[in-house]
């Protein structure tokens, strides 16, 4: 449970829970509103370390759809897990494993949501942790919850990337268990997503899942969710997994339109998406299989493009999220507008995180606060006018 590398090749591991038993539409109702739901396909781990995580809200959204000129759109809001951010699936079975496995630290390398999911489920399991980030570049939100959560915050000068060799690294001497993407068990509870998405669909999954990328944790873990759906005998169609990276952090949108065999790593990522500013995903192999598989792609969208989404879901629908969690909108109309992505279709968009993770005024310059007076002049005389 400890080694999460494989001792040959040094690859990344990948757990495979061997079961005949499957759930069925049917038999899920009435049970825990939590991933733990699933159990059938999780791994048996005992009592779970668990506050609530998963089943977020997938919202219909038909005004947005008319906006970026889709037949179907919905978004599902992972901003509403326990910590604000899907990582909290993977978290929950991560740290159940730690327990299992006897440690009594664990430590992870963040752009900032793992390390608040990490500090909330270690306090919750009763154990140290330590979380390593790149200094100066995480959203304050976010620092703010893993020091209110009692996690040791550890600041390392460079990128996540710097952060993520270091906990590697160092983990073995002081004595902890990683908790980052590269550790299997994580996924295992971020595939949980698409468990959900078949359920509140009624079982159909004739649709294509926009994923914001970083370290290809995510996209991997929710494809390896419908393969297992499928394998199972429960959907006869696999969801196309289309990837969204930030153009100054886009190793693999450039590996998959060049057609290369190996991306070539971003030394200096940079966009104002702080959680997908990762320069050397460490998923990348499991998350090109995956949209290979799947028959996707992975596009990259500008930070100005990230903006204007981030603006369109919320003053159309209401819904909001931190920037990363809008790279998937900001694709979908960029890739509608040139023709890339078909009008007829039913998009998921994943939103990742929550808005006020990363409250920035410099997020919203397109809404500056006005003067009292100037705000009631000017509805005063709109409504003389309506009036007349
Ligand atoms: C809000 C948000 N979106 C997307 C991602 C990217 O996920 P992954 O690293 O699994 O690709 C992260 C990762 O930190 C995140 O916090």
């Amino acid at each position: 449970m400890r080694s999460y590398r494989c001792r040959c090749c040094g690859g990344p591991l990948e757990v495979r829970v061997e079961t005949d038993q499957v759930f069925s539409l049917n038999s899920l109702s009435g049970r825990v509103q939590s991933i733990w739901r699933y159990e059938e396909l999780l791994p048996d781990l005992g009592n779970p370390v668990t506050l609530g995580e998963g089943m977020t809200r997938l919202v219909r959204c038909e005004r947005l759809a008319k906006l970026i000129g889709v037949r179907n759109l919905y978004v599902k809001l992972e901003g509403t897990n326990p910590t604000g951010s899907f990582k909290d699936r993977g978290i929950s079975v991560g740290v159940t494993v730690a327990l299992r496995a006897g440690a009594d630290k664990v430590v992870c390398a963040s752009t900032g949501n793992t390390a608040a999911s990490l500090a909330a489920y270690a306090a919750r399991a009763g154990l140290e942790c330590a979380v390593l980030i790149p200094k100066g570049k995480v959203a304050s939100g976010k620092l703010f919850q893993a020091r209110l959560f009692g996690a040791v915050v550890c600041e390392v000068s460079g990128t996540f990337d710097d952060a993520l060799r270091t906990a590697l690294r160092e983990a073995e001497s002081i004595g902890a268990y990683v908790l980052n993407s590269v550790n299997p068990w994580r996924l295992e509870g971020q595939k949980t997503a698409a468990f959900e998405l078949w359920e509140q669909m009624s079982g159909d999954t004739s649709f294509d899942v926009v994923v914001p990328v970083g370290n290809a944790g995510n996209i991997s873990a929710i494809w390896k969710g419908f393969e297992e759906l499928s394998r199972h005998g429960l959907i006869d169609d696999l969801p196309r997994m289309i990837g969204a990276q930030s153009s100054g952090a886009a190793p693999l949108a450039r590996m998959m339109r060049l057609g290369l065999d190996e991306p070539s790593w971003v030394d200096d990522p940079q966009t104002i998406a702080s959680a997908i500013r990762i320069g050397r995903p460490v998923n990348w192999k499991r998350a090109i299989r995956a949209v290979r598989r799947s028959g996707g792609m992975i596009y990259d969208v500008e930070d100005s493009e990230i903006l204007e989404a981030m603006r369109l879901m919320a003053t159309s629908e209401g819904i909001a999220t931190e920037p990363a969690g809008a790279a998937p909108i900001a694709l979908l109309k960029s890739k509608i507008q040139s023709g890339e992505l078909p009008r007829d279709l039913t998009y998921v968009c994943i939103a990742t995180g929550h808005h006020l993770k990363d409250p920035s005024s410099a997020l919203v310059s397109w809404n500056e606060p006005v003067p009292v007076e100037d705000y009631l002049t000017r509805a005063g005389l709109q409504r003389t006018r309506f009036r007349e």
